[in-house]
């Protein structure tokens, strides 16, 4: 077997990624009580809303009351930004993580942020030195670096530029994504073993959506060149609206599962995590139905 780390950082991204996507509004108590019992679970870093435009994504439009009431100095609280707007509306909150988030493929980001690779950049490295001098910690979301679902294939040389003008612009983490969920292990092994290779002074994470049932044995390849940050979404939700073809993130409690029986250390207590599911299942127009949560979960309608 492969050298194993001995712990794994989660970083939960269901309050975000997970929810947005969703078609009915989730109540915004809920999703406090969410953040809330996600953090008893010992989930340290999460993202909670994005600061985006409520038009494009309305499951998004109470991202400054979810601030308000759901920071805590414990953890790392990570919001998304994707424009000065944005950025603007994070300074208004006591929030000190964003995280911003540009696809390699520029047909992609002409869908999800209505702009091309070159202008998104163009607008964010400014930001990203103004959120460093500030102290912030500045996440970079990279999406589409292995598949677009307009383009298809993306070159690993394209994703590593990308990745590459991120770092010399400050960022503190890359979180690298498989979009539509369409990698394959060899794939993420090959371009993490990249990441690590060239980036070994900034955070690297692996963000895998799980449409084709492949996230877990992502992580394994990804864990088997060496990172040791995954996002994952309790309950399995999440997709881009804006990619058509994804579904949700890998699931939390699959993750952990996983990593714990193979003696990795993830620090979250499962019990606790699927009772944090269980406050915003009833609120989905779906079923929950990743494998952990199923056979555990008081609430599941048969
Ligand atoms: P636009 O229409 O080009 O922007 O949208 P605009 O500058 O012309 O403004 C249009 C309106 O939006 C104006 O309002 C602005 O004030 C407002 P109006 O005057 O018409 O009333 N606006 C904003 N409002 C709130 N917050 C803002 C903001 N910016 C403008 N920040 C924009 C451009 C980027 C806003 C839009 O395309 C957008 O909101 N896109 C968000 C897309 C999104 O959230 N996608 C999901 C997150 S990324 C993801 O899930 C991938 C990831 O998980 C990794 C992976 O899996 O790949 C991270
Ligand atoms: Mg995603």
């Amino acid at each position: 077997m492969f050298k194993l780390p001995e712990k794994v950082t989660i970083i939960e991204v269901g309050p975000r990624d997970g929810l947005q996507n969703e078609k009915l509004f989730v109540p915004t108590e809920k999703k406090k009580q969410f953040i809330a019992a996600l953090r008893e679970a010992g989930l340290r870093e999460m993202e909670l809303t994005s600061f985006v435009s409520p038009k494009w994504v309305p499951q998004m439009a109470d991202a400054a009351e979810i601030v308000f009431d759901s920071l805590d100095e414990r953890t790392r609280n990570i919001v998304l930004a994707p424009n000065r707007k944005g950025v603007d509306r994070v300074y208004s909150t006591n929030c000190k993580a964003v995280a911003v988030f540009v696809g390699v493929s520029n047909s992609f980001n002409l869908k999800n942020i209505n702009k091309t690779t070159a202008d998104c950049m163009a607008e964010l490295k400014p930001i990203i030195k103004e959120l460093k001098e500030k102290n912030y910690f500045v996440r970079a979301c990279i999406s589409t670096a292995f598949y677009c679902p307009y383009e298809g294939k993306i070159a690993d040389t394209d994703t590593l530029k990308l990745c590459r003008e991120f770092v010399s612009a400050g960022v503190d983490e890359l979180s690298v994504a498989d979009t539509i969920g369409m990698a394959a292990p060899t794939e993420s092994y090959s371009l993490f073993s990249k990441l690590k290779a060239e980036f070994c002074h900034t955070l690297l994470t692996a963000h895998f959506h799980d449409t084709r049932k492949l996230g877990l044995a992502n992580i394994l390849a990804a864990l088997q060149a060496g990172i040791d940050r995954f996002d994952t979404s309790a309950g399995g939700l999440g997709g881009c609206p804006f990619a058509p073809g994804a579904s949700g993130n890998v699931a939390t409690e699959d993750v952990v599962y996983m990593l714990e029986r193979m003696g990795i250390e993830t620090g979250v207590d499962l019990q606790k995590l699927v009772g944090a599911i269980e406050i915003v299942s009833p609120h989905l127009s779906r079923e929950i139905e990743t494998g952990y949560f199923r056979l555990h979960a008081k609430t599941v309608r048969e």
